[in-house]
């Protein structure tokens, strides 16, 4: 079995949410997001975890690394989501213990309620051979496109939203996060960045639970999740 290394992208300020404490440590059910997300990894099948949080940060995020469920170790991020996905493919390739690992997950710290289903599907598609795996949902909204001359409606049956953890080969990934920042290029997440390097991306089943903590009213619908679960 090869080991599955997540990245836990947690560099973020969380100004949508507000608050004067990362977003990533902010607390749901009496625990950092971060830490949820961790559990959700671990019993998804993931073996070991980085992850990117602001620089300065460390003594903050030590009871989270000491808690995990699965070795941890925290490296710094940068600017971009983008940045901070870079400094912690470098900081896997420099660690004895993770550049075996022929995959990585890439995942949003803010996603704390990601269902260990999501994480096996993921990774039970790289395990198949996709060299790129991302969770999707159908989109529930009707939308519309804005135009120079007006609106128009889009057809949603062909949208998607999202989520993470987004499964890659480890090199492929690094390989498109390289040319993403040699090019400049500005991606919202890792599939994008993959895509740019011309790899399919396969889609597998997401989960409403999976939800981003953005705003305030993410952390409520959040927390009726957790006691749905109880
Ligand atoms: N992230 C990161 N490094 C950055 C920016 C974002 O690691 N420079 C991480 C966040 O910590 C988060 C994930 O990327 O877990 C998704 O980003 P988002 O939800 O936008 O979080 P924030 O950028 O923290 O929030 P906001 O945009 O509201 O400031
Ligand atoms: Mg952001």
């Amino acid at each position: 079995m090869e080991p599955v290394v997540a990245l836990v992208v947690a560099a973020g300020s969380g100004s949508r949410l507000g608050g004067d404490i990362p977003k990533a440590l902010r607390e749901l059910d009496g625990r950092p997001l971060v830490s949820h997300s961790l559990e959700g990894l671990a019993a998804g099948g993931v073996d070991r975890a980085v992850i990117v949080i602001a620089p300065g940060l460390d003594d903050d995020f030590a009871g989270v690394v000491a808690g995990s469920p699965i070795p941890a170790r925290c490296v710094h991020g940068g600017a971009e989501r983008q940045d901070s996905v870079l400094n912690g493919l470098a900081a896997i390739a420099a660690d004895p213990d993770l550049a075996a690992a022929r995959y990585v997950l890439v995942h949003d710290a803010a996603r704390a309620l990601v269902p260990a289903d999501v994480v096996r599907r993921v990774i039970e598609a790289l395990i198949g051979g996709a060299v790129a795996a991302i969770p999707v949902l159908p989109v529930v909204d009707t939308i519309r496109e804005v135009t120079a001359t007006g609106s128009a409606t889009v057809d949603r049956s062909r949208l998607r939203a999202v989520q993470t953890p987004q499964g890659f080969s480890r090199d492929v990934l690094e390989l498109a996060h390289q040319l993403v920042a040699d090019q400049d290029l500005q991606v919202t997440d890792d599939a994008a960045a993959v895509e740019a390097l011309g790899y399919p991306v396969v889609l597998v089943p997401g989960d409403r639970e999976a939800l981003k903590v953005t705003e305030p009213l993410d952390l409520l619908f959040a927390e009726a999740i957790v006691r749905s679960h109880a």
